[in-house]
Order: C-alpha cells, then structure tokens, then sequence
C-alpha cells in the first residue's frame, strides 16, 4: 500500500453538479473553482486563509451517524484533492438574479452591506452556512460567523445589520438593548424605527425559507454508505499526493516517505508552501483515517483523535463541560476560552488538533494549555505505539518536536482535573480575534484541599521564544508558599530572570512581550484569588478596584442610530435623490454575477506576468541573468527595460520615476532630484535599485505557477551601496529630501512664543498604512490586433492617465489605447499612480509579443511593491495663554516617500493647508519636507496627508490641555474658528456648521454626563480605564490642482426609451454610479430603471479626472446632469406637444423628428489655487465638517481596548443618497480607527517589509467596530457649491478614526496620574495595544529594564 504508484479520479459536487476530474494536488479549491470550473464568485484576497473572500459551504455526509455536516472553509487553503465525496457551494450555487436570491445574498445588500463587493460573497457564505446550521442565529452567532471575514469598505456595521434581521430577537429597534423595543417600558420611542426614516426597509425582505436549500447529491450519500474507501494517489508537476484510508496504510506511508507531511487542515503546510516556497514532493493526507476522529471518554479524561478539527474539539469540550462537574472541567474550559479566539471559523472548522500541535507554532494558542494541564499523545509509528507527555520536552525549537520524524499523533489525551486544581488561559494579541497572540499562556496551580500553599504550579508561554516555553525556575519558586502578593513579587523578579529576551528578538515588542509575561501572571493570581474566595478557601474580597484587572472589557455589540433627513415632502415619488438607495450594484455583487477585472474570461493565447523585484534597499546591478527563467516550461518571454519602445520613465511631481531597472538606463532624473547622491553618483549611469521591491524585469508565461516559478529563478548580481536611508531622522540627517519643500506662515510666530505665557514643544510619528483594498491590482490588456490597438481592463482610479502612460510608453497615440474599468475592489488612493506603472509594463509585454497579458499581484506582492500611506514625523512647538488660548504654533511635518516621489510633494501641501484643522492660531507657522529613503514608495491614500496632518494639531493641542490641567475639549472649543474667518492661506470661511456638529455631537452623545461617569468609573478601577474624546474636523473638498475639477458624461437616450450613461468617474465601491443615476433619472424625469450606467471607458469620456479628492460625485454628477439638462431640453417641446405622452413616445418622436438623443455634459469645477510664494489661494471648493464623540476602555495590563461607544456628526450637506454617505463615512471612520490604533507596517533593519499579508498586518474585522456606533447627518445644511447641495464625503471621516486613539490616549492618561505621571506625554500612532500598555506605566512596565537604542540591531526599524 505504501506504494505510490496508481493515479486517481476525484469524484465531488459544486453547487449540485458532479465533477469528476483528475487534478494536480498542488491546487487548491479556489483556483479550481475560478480557473477550471470559471466559477468567479468565490475571490482571491490573500490566499493564507486571512481574509474570507474565498469562503465557501462543504458539506460531508457522515456514515456513522447519518448526518450531513456544513461547515465554511477558506477554498484558498483547501487542496482539491481533499474533497473526495465532498458538495461544495459557492455564492453561485445559493442564488442568482436570473432566478431567485437567496435571502442572506438580498439582505447584506439591501441593509447597504455591499459597498466596492469584493468582500461580500465571502461574507455572504459565512452567514449562508451559519444559516444552514441554524436558522435564528444570536448576535454572537453572526459576529462569530463574520469573524474571520474582512472587510475594507463597509466598516461592518451594515453588513451585521443586514445579517441581524436573520435573529429572532431582532425584530424590533432594540433601543432597550438586550432585544427589547422602545415602546417597552418608560424609554422614549422618540429612536424608533416607525419615527425616523429608516436605511432599509426590512418588511420589503425575502423570508428564509429552509426548504428551498440545495440538497445534499444522493449520490454522496450513496457513496459513503456503500463504497469501500479506498486510499487515492494524484500526481502533478511537482508533487505526489496520497490519501490513505487505513491507519496500518498510513504508519507505512509515513515510515516510507518520514519527510512527507501529513497535512490535515492544511493550514500550516499551505502558506509555507505558498509563502515561503517550501516544496514536499510528497504528500500524505490522512483525512480519512478515521481513527485520527476517533473519542474515547475514560474518568480519567477524554482521548480526542489528532484529526478532530478544532471546531469539533471546540463541541466536544462545550459538551463535556456541561455533563461534567464544574471542577474537573478546567482544562477544558481554559481550552475553550482560546479555542474561541484562536483563527476565524473557517480556519478553526479544518485546522486539526494534531496539526496545531506539531506545527508547533511559537505562539500557539493550544499547547501552553494543553502542557500546563498534564496532557499527553499517543504516537504512532512502525516501532509501535507510545505515550508522550505534552509537556516542556516536546517543544524543542521553531516548528520541532520531540517527534521522530515517522511518527503520527494518534490522539491527545486531555485530563480531567481535580478539586484544589485551576486552570487558565490568557493570551494578548494584535487584534481581538482572528490573530495569532502577542503572548499567550496556560497557567496551571494546585491547591491542597483547604489551603492556600501552593503545591503545584505550571507556566507555559507562547510568543516569548522559539517554541511554547515552561516557566520552570518561576513554578519552582512559588511552589510550597503562600498564594498572595509576596509570593508573586518574588515570582515576577525570577520569570523576568527566566523568560528575559534579548532586544533583537525576533517578532519586536520586546519590552511589551515582558511586560505580558509578567502582568498575565498577575492575572492569573488575581483570577486564583478570587476561585479561592469563591471556594472558601479565604475570605480576602477582591476589591473593585483589584478586580478591574480581570474583568473583561464590554464586547456586546448595541443597536445603532443612522439618522438622516426625509426628502421634503413635495418630492416626486419616482425622484429617488436624497432617498437611501442600494447601490447599484449590491445583488450582483452578493451573488458573485458582478465582474470584476481577473473574472474576466481568459482570451485566447492569453499570458500571465509576474514581476521580478529588488531584494536590495540601495545597491547597483551587476548582473541581471534571464538564461534559466527563459528555460522555464511554458515561458514566453522576460521583458526588460530594453524592450520599451517609448519612454522608459513616468514623470510625477517634476521627478521622473523608472518603469523598469536595467543595465543601459541613463538617471537622467538623479541630477534633479537628490544633490547629495548626485555627489555621490558623479558617474552613475550603472543601474541601480532604491528598494526593495522595486520592479527590475517582468517574467510572462502561459500560465501564473509556471510565470511565478520561472520569475523566481531571474539572478540579479548586486553590488551594494553605502547607508541606505529608512526612516525619516536619516534622511533629514542626510538632507535627502525632494522638492520642493513647504513654508507657510501668517501672523508673527516667533514674536508670539515671545509673549505667550508658556511654550510646550513635543512630537509624534505616525505610522503608514496599507491600502489593503479586497482586490489587488489587477489587469488584462488585449491587443486587438490591428493598427496596433490595445484594450486595457484595469482596476484603476484614474483611467485616462493610465491610458496616456501606456501610450507614451509604447510610443503610440493614446488613441489606439482604450481604458476599461467596470468596477474596482477597493481603491483607497492606492490605484492612482501605481496601477498606471503596472499597466505600462503590462501593455508592454501585450505589445511586444501581440497576446493578451493578464497581471494580477497577490497580496504579499501588491504590499510589496505599491507603497502605503507616507509614515509622518511631526513636531510642533506652541505657545499659549494661561487661559488656554493658543497664540502661536510652529509646526514640522517630515514625510517618509520612499524611494521616488510619486505624490508627496503634493500630499506635503494638503499637510500644510490643513494643519489648522479647526482652530484659530493666530500666529502659525508650518514646513513639511517629503524625504527620500530606500523604502518603497509611498503614495495617495483616502485623506492625502490630511489624517497625518490634523492628527499633529490635535496631540498638540492635548499637550496644552495636560500642561493647564484641562480637558482638551475645552481646549478645543476655546481655539476653534469662531464666526467668518479666515485660514492661513487667507480663505475665507464661515464655521457656523463645525459649531452646530460640535453642539450637536455633545448633546447627542450626553458628553458632559459620560465625562463625568468615566472620572469615577476611572477611580474605581486600578487596571481599566475609560477615556473619553471629542474631535472636529473640517476639511477641504476639490482638488488644488485647478485643472482637475473638472469632468465629462456622454448620455445616449435609445428609442426603446432606456438610457445609457456614461462619466469619468471609477465606481470603487463609494456608490458613484448609484448617484449618477438619481442624477440622470431628476434630471430626465423617469424612474432609475430606466437607466444604466456603463462601465468607465477612455473611448466614451475622454480626459477623465481621478476619482480622487472627495469630487467624484460633485464633477461628474455636475456633468451629468449637464448632458440630462440638454437632452430633456431637447425633448421639452414634445412633451409640450403631448403632454399625455409617455417618455418612450417622446423618445420616439424626436428619433422620428431628427432630434439628436445623445448629448455630453460637462463641468468646469472650481477655480481653485494656491499660491506657495504669496502663501494665499483659494484651493477648496468648500468645506465638509465633523465631529466624532468616542468613548474607549483600555486594560492598562495588556494594553487590549475596546471602543465602547461613538457618536459622528456630519455636516455633508443634503445628502444625495445617505445610505451611500453613511457608508462612506462609517467605512472611512473604521478605516481611521485601524491607522491611528492597530495598523502597523513593519520593515526589517535592511529594508525589506515583514507585513506582507492579513497575518502580518492586521486591518480592523468585525470584532473591533464601536458597540454603539451612532452616525448623525446634520440637518439643515446647504452648499451652494456642490450638486443638489450636497458635500463630498469620501475621505474626510477617517481622519475622525483618531476619536479613537484620543481616547485611548485619556484612559492612559488617567492610568498614568495614578502613579503620579501628569502631564504630556508622547503616544505614537498607532496606539496598538503595546504603546497603549507601555505609556500606562504600571508596575509591570516598569520592571523591564530598557535597551538603549544604538546598542543593538531592532528587529524591526521605526520609520
Ligand atoms: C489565518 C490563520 C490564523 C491562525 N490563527 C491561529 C491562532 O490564533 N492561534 C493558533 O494557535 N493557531 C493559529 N493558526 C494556526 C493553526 O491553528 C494551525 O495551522 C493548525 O492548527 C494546523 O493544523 P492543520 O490541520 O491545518 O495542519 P497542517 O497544515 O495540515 O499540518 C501541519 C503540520 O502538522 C503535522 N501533522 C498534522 N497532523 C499530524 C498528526 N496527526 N501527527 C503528526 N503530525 C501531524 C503535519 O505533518 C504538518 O507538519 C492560524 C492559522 C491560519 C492560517
Ligand atoms: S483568499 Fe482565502 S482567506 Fe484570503
Ligand atoms: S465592500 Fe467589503 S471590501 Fe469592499
């Protein structure tokens, strides 16, 4: 049997339907799923398992209790040759729009939960599986369902409102939380759904109705009760897969092949694969071996099979801590609590025990606890079986065992405890759920009956070392003493002593990592002291204040408030402006029938590109040798910077930035933009790289694994180069900047500091951001073969640039190039300028071998190589009165852009424009200089500097409310713009509206009350405090580049009476093509059926603008309704003649009449300008304001927060659609929370990014939304500037994500000025979980002693 020799068909069903295939085990569902079935519901997003875009339903039927299991899996992760006898379902299978929705697909959609799409089939799977095992799921149920689901745009609240309106207690407001109504008991009904007008109506909702499911193939059934398994070989290129179905079958295999791996979930084995290029020839899968299943319950504990996935270890110990007495359940519960955290569902519901085990993970969850409870494996191998303990000699290094290495883990055993013993489980991670731990532990102590002498004591860590680690010297010294605070002081100076790491640890956090160690003991020993008191065993009460350190923070999600202003109520029914309505797009998107750019059929001849990058930060090549790639089976060609017929650089900002290296390129450009390389490089025409990631040559291939292994063997020959430069303090060292560099100033600064009565200086650095939209940059460009034409499908934000570069570069006019963008999964300002240098090469490899080119970068490459938001170093120096006025303010603001340009100079002078936010100073003065470093080149994301910007003003202003015992709020209101004003540019303004948010805000949110609430919930817990935190905004709408407001629309009215529309704009999620059709459908007089908007296409509307800035809808809905007016003034004189008429006989008429029905619209936008010599100009159109009260709890242990309640008010005018805005602006403040609180790029002190995917880099998920999120659109407000009134709203709400980090920064404060730390204090941003810990200065901080910077090498660099 061991022999692998036949090769097998695999027999399984997708959405109904029998596949029968013979497949290569290297490929997983989802390529399956897209590639060969063209099944394109199901999305790529991450390809680790980290993101949910690629979820689907299985279904196994199980012979031995005749049931039929469902459960949601990442089709990412999942080989294909795992699914004999399984029914898979995607988003295609549970619904359409040809013939019947499924309700979850109608509900997300309706309730607004789809914005740019490309999360939502996944979404949508998750809560139809749930679903499929529970019909009424709780609140829990859905959060649960969702978490392991990300979500870019929406900020989740929709989506899980949507999802509500499954649960049974959700059939009212909920405005009395814990399910019940307003009209129940004394509260106002004054929030009720029946009193304001509601987002979604949930009567107009398609019931669930079980019956109409898919049904399991009988012929599965079938199978599995009659066929005899047998075991089953797949052979592919590379790799050979054996499923065994008999354990004698398996020990051989294993004994045979002792390297091949035996994967289960797949977890662990698919992304070494996949990320690190780890290749096993073999492969052993014994998924169905089903004594790897098997559970025997002895009263000595329960034997759990390997095999069993966590989520049925999960039931298994929910079960047996119900049957069991409470006391010998502690193991189990202590496993039960990580098993709740640890992964998202679809990863727990195929991940296995045994696999947890042995990947042997340093910072698994399981084995801290499963080594502190006693457990032990049974272990299987040709030798014979055995029994090894799971204890401190099992884990011998990274990823190793004391296994030999043709063992197989049979079962683990998972004792019973006793009385006088506890367990428990603590763990800190990067984000609530769905994160690999920071520091996670499994804490066991035993008490004689009675006593409280310690006679037992085991303290295993994960996360502070290569592998689970034992506390051993620490058990030691607590063991035979006392359970009270002196045994625990004597403990902590030992575990430091024993779990001390050096500072260049790998993973960083070396000093949060420690302080852990030690306050998850403290944890431990307060949770101990109080199961003694519980136990009688003493009498000590814990304190309120003592308990705080471990009661949970508040996690229940409450109902919310959208609130918005009914249409007037003379408006025609069928005019749709002002109402809430669905985007456009959100049933296609929900059923997976949307088209976005990689679903596009492949064309024939078609070839995929993948990018060769720099692996060096600054260095020359020497040598650039294509001989082996060309080699490579099915490669095509390796396209170089020699083959670019054109220009072979793209010029931003005065900068010209190099599509590809290579050897003969003149830097030009070098003179210009660096005077101290240029010494440098007096003589450098030798090619050179400036990051690592930056592209060099672009491998094309028939296929993307044989274009992806061939681009892997390219050798470049580097020659490095002296001291690149990382992070800001370098550059300017260096005085690497590019230029220009920004001043501007009004009043007399430096005579103001003179005369104010104290002058505070400080500083912050804030962290970049990844973009981390759904859909990576993608692309397909086809020649169409004649006069050397090119259809370019792009994912792209500024469609008309791209096709100008693609044309330069291939010298052509640019009207043989034809731009193409349906629609885009998430933009964000990252596919502005990037996009277009990806489509140059992608063009150039189409037109130079005449076929069509397909690029589409995963996500470690798209992080890689296309920049984030630019990392900030600001200082400020102010001078204020005692009274708290604020008389003067210098600022700084250090830009980190990378290697090239691209827009910093730009994005300096939006920092500048808006670093007054909203206050008066009276004398201010800002510089900001974008550096030049050998990091990957930052770009525009939502907010262009502005987030950065604003967020320095508002921590200065912090910094004078802590110098003058004042709460910043009062701070705030003091210095805000009061009546007409005007900025530092000399715009003058009106803040009326910014004061009525204000005001509004405090009210709605009962400011004052909660203010004083949170003082004493503050003095009455030690370890939890609150922080409460008020912040304005007003930002800028219009692009300062005057030539950018602008836009066109082309309208073609058919004779059948439909109309077609096309703009400029890129519809990337932010509803534009929603908008633009109550646009067209005011303007012509008929219902929005009528209408359709076509894609966004270079041939249709030339000269297009970026859907950039926050103007999308005010320019193109400008233009549109221009192309409208002029059509149905056309039409007016027909309707006149017929006013009975209906709109197709008038459309009829004028064919007959010779009346043109098409007719283009445009917009000339505001004349905007700054002058940088004069420091004046007028380079907004107007103003959108904000105000966002947020209330946040942090642990001061762990530095684990929760934002508990916010409340936004926003002035966008009258909204054109407020379902779309309060998804923008409810999408944008979760965005911000996730800059300025969790998001952190990490790169390597040689430059290389650690954080290449969503398991590195953690964007907010469902779990980290406010649990009241209220959103108030303030009535009343008019804007003369923008169509119908309204405002534009895209960008200017993340900057209100920092209500978050104040917050934050208030609870630390109070934590602080209990150890008599007041006064200022630095918070960098983001304020992660580590910073916030580390600021709150405990005990436990306190004790790590410091590493002096320059003393040794970080793990990771501060940029
Ligand atoms: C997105 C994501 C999030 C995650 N989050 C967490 C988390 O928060 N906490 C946490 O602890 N873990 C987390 N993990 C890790 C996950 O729990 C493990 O990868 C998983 O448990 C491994 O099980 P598997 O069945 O998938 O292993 P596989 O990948 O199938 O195999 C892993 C290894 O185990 C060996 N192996 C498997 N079964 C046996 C056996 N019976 N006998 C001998 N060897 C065996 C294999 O040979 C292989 O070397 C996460 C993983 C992902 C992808
Ligand atoms: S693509 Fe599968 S989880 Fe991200
Ligand atoms: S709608 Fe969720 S990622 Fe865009």
């Amino acid at each position: 049997m061991a022999e692998i020799n036949q090769i097998e068909r695999l027999c399984f069903y997708v959405n109904g339907k029998r596949v029968t295939d013979y497949v290569d085990p290297e490929t997983m569902l989802l390529s399956y799923l897209r590639e060969k079935l063209r099944m394109t519901g199901t999305k790529y997003g991450c390809g680790g398992g980290g993101c949910g875009a690629c979820t689907v339903m299985l279904s196994r039927y199980e012979p031995n209790n005749k049931t039929i299991v469902h459960y949601s899996v990442n089709a990412c992760l999942l080989p294909v040759c795992q699914l004999q006898g399984a029914a898979v379902t995607t988003v295609e299978g549970i619904g359409n729009t040809k013939t019947r929705i499924h309700p979850v697909q109608e509900r997300i959609a309706k309730a607004h939960g789809s914005q740019c799409g490309f999360c939502t089939p996944g979404m949508v799977m998750s809560m139809y599986t749930l679903l499929r095992n529970k019909p009424q799921p709780t609140m829990e149920d859905i959060t649960e369902a969702l978490g392991g689901n990300l979500c870019r745009c929406t900020g989740y609240r929709p989506i899980v409102d949507g999802c509500k309106t499954f649960c049974q207690e959700s059939n009212c407001c909920q405005a009395n939380g814990n399910g019940s109504c307003c009209m129940n008991g004394n509260s106002q009904p004054k929030n009720c759904e029946d009193d304001l007008p509601q987002l979604f109506d949930k009567a107009d909702m398609l019931p669930l109705d079980p019956s109409q499911e898919l049904i399991f193939p009988p012929e599965l059934i079938v199978m599995a009760e009659t066929e005899t398994q047998k075991s089953q070989t797949f052979r592919g290129e590379r790799i050979t897969w054996v499923s065994p179905v008999s354990l004698e079958e398996l020990v051989q295999l294993k004994s045979c092949h002792p390297q091949a791996p035996l994967v289960m979930g797949n977890t662990n084995i698919g992304p070494d694969i996949k990320f690190k290029g780890v290749l096993h020839p073999v492969i052993i899968s014994p998924t169905r071996v089903k004594e790897l299943f098997e559970v025997t319950q002895t009263p000595q504990g329960v034997w759990v099979g390997a095999g069993s996935t966590l989520s049925a270890v999960r039931a298994l110990l929910a079960r047996l801590v119900g049957e069991l007495p409470l006391e010998q359940t502690e193991v189990y519960r202590a496993l039960l609590q990580q098993l709740g955290n640890l992964g998202g569902q679809q990863i727990r519901n195929v991940a296995s025990l045994g696999g947890n085990i042995v990947s042997a993970y340093p910072n698994s969850d399981l084995n801290p606890v499963l080594a502190a409870g006693n457990c032990k494996l049974e272990v299987l191998s040709k030798e014979g079986k055995e029994e090894i303990p799971l204890n401190k000699d099992f884990f011998v290094g990274f990823g190793k065992t004391a296994l030999k290495p043709n063992a197989i883990v049979l079962s683990v055993f998972i004792p019973v405890s006793r009385k006088g013993e506890f367990v428990r489980a603590l763990r800190q991670a990067p984000r609530k759920e769905n994160a690999l731990a920071t520091v996670t532990t499994g804490m066991r102590v035993v008490f004689p009956e009675g006593s409280r002498l310690v006679q037992d004591l085991s303290l295993y860590y994960g996360g502070v070392g290569p592998c689970t680690v034992s506390a051993t010297k620490t058990c030691s010294a607590v063991i035979g003493r006392p359970w009270n605070e002196e045994t625990l002081e004597e403990a902590y100076a030992v575990l430091l002593d024993e779990l001390t790491l050096p500072p260049s640890t790998p993973g960083g956090k070396v000093e949060f990592r420690m302080s852990l160690t030690l306050s998850l003991l403290f944890k431990f020993y307060l949770l101990i002291l109080q199961a003694l008191r519980e136990m009688g065993v003493t009498t000590e009460v814990l304190s309120q204040e003592m308990s705080s350190g471990i009661q949970p923070l508040p996690h229940q999600l409450q109902p919310s408030l959208q609130e918005f202003q009914a249409v007037a109520g003379g408006q025609e029914g069928q005019d749709l402006v002002g109402r809430p309505i669905m985007h456009r797009s959100a049933i296609s998107q929900a059923t997976g029938e949307a088209v976005y750019c990689d679903d596009m059929p492949k064309r024939d001849g078609e070839l995929f590109l993948v990018l060769v990058t720099s692996t060096r930060a600054h260095a020359k090549i020497i040598d650039l040798d294509v001989s082996q790639a060309l080699q490579f089976p099915g490669v095509v060609d390796v396209i170089t910077c020699r083959d670019i017929p054109g220009k072979k650089v793209r010029p931003f900002c005065g900068y010209e930035e190099e599509l590809l290296a290579e050897k003969e390129v003149q830097y030009m450009g070098i003179t210009s933009i660096c005077t101290l390389r240029n010494k440098r490089c007096q003589t450098a025409c030798a090619p050179q790289v400036s990051c690592v990631g930056q592209i060099v040559c672009a491998v094309v291939a028939d296929t993307k694994p044989h274009a992806k292994r061939s681009a892997a063997t390219v050798k470049i020959v580097y020659e490095d180069l002296p001291d690149p430069l990382f992070t800001v303090e370098e550059a300017m060292e260096k005085l690497s900047f590019f230029k220009p560099q920004r001043v501007i100033e009004r009043g007399h600064v430096t005579e103001a500091f003179a005369a104010a009565d104290q002058v505070h200086e400080g500083e912050i650095q804030i962290g970049g951001q990844e973009h981390f939209y759904m859909e990576t940059q993608s692309m397909l460009v086809v020649p169409t073969g004649e006069e050397r034409e090119l259809d370019v499908y792009i994912s792209c934000q500024h469609p008309s640039y791209t096709q100008e570069a693609i044309a330069e570069t291939l010298c052509i006019p640019s009207n043989r190039v034809s731009c193409h963008v349906k629609r885009i999964g998430g933009a964000f300002g990252g596919k502005l300028t990037k996009t277009t240098v990806l489509a140059c090469i992608t063009s150039l490899a189409a037109w130079k071998l005449g076929r069509p080119v397909r690029c589409i970068l995963e996500r470690g490459e798209d992080m890689l190589i296309t920049g984030a938001r630019h990392p900030v170093l600001g200082t400020y120096k102010v001078g204020f009165m005692k009274d708290g006025r604020i008389e003067a303010a210098d600022l700084h603001y250090y830009v980190n852009s990378g290697n090239t340009v691209d827009e910093s100079v730009l994005i300096i002078e939006k920092i500048l424009l808006h670093m007054d936010n909203a206050y008066k100073i009276p004398n201010l003065r800002g510089r900001a200089v974008a550096c030049r470093t050998n990091l990957p080149s930052n770009t525009a994301f939502r907010g262009f500097g502005v987030p950065q910007s604003m967020l320095v003003v508002e921590c200065m202003i912090n910094d004078v409310a802590a110098k003058l015992g004042r709460t910043a709020e009062e701070i705030r209101e003091m210095n805000m713009y009061k009546g007409v004003s005007m900025t530092h540019y000399k715009f003058e303004f009106d803040p009326e509206n910014l004061w009525r948010c204000w005001d509004e805000c405090k009210v709605k949110s009962d400011y004052d009350a909660r203010r004083k609430s949170i003082t004493g919930f503050n003095k009455q817990n030690r370890w939890k405090k609150r922080g409460l935190s008020l912040i304005p905004i007003k930002y800028g709408i219009a692009f300062a580049e005057s030539f950018l407001n602008q836009a066109a629309a082309l309208v073609h009215i058919y004779k059948d009476g439909s109309v077609l529309v096309s703009h400029g704009g890129t519809e990337m999620g932010q509803g534009i093509h929603t908008k633009m059709q109550q646009v067209a459908s005011r303007e012509l007089h008929i219902p929005i059926s009528l209408i359709h908007i076509t894609e966004t296409n270079t041939s249709t509307v030339p000269n297009t603008c970026p859907s950039a800035a926050s103007y999308g809808t005010d320019a193109n809905g400008m233009a549109v309704k221009d192309a409208c007016q002029i059509l149905y003034q056309r039409l007016e004189p027909l309707i006149k003649k017929n006013p009975e008429g209906t709109w197709k006989s008038w459309v009829t008429s004028a064919f007959f009449e010779k009346i043109s029905l098409s007719a283009t619209g445009f917009y000339k936008g505001h004349d905007g300008y700054m002058d940088w010599e004069k420091q004046e100009g007028e380079p907004y159109s107007y103003y959108t304001y904000g105000v966002c009260c947020c209330e946040a709890e942090v642990d001061c242990l762990t530095g684990d927060y929760r934002t508990v309640r916010t409340d936004i008010v926003v002035d966008i005018g009258r909204s054109v659609n407020p379902s779309v805005d309060i998804g923008q602006i409810e999408g944008a403040f979760i965005q911000g929370l996730g800059l300025y609180t969790m998001e952190e790029l990490k790169f390597s002190p040689s430059g290389v990014l650690y954080t290449r995917g969503p398991s590195q880099y953690k964007i907010p998920a469902v779990c980290d939304i406010p649990l009241k999120f209220n959103i108030y659109l303030l009535a009343g407000s008019d804007n003369s500037h923008a169509i119908y009134s309204s405002k534009g709203i895209g960008e200017p709400i993340l900057f209100l994500g920092s209500s978050v980090f104040f917050a934050i920064k208030d609870a630390v404060a109070s934590a602080r000025a209990e150890v008599g730390m007041k006064g200022p204090f630095t918070l960098n941003s983001p304020a992660t979980p580590e910073r916030a810990c580390l600021a709150c200065a405990t005990p436990f901080t306190q004790r790590i002693p410091t590493s002096q910077p320059g003393s040794f090498k970080p793990w990771a660099l501060d940029i």
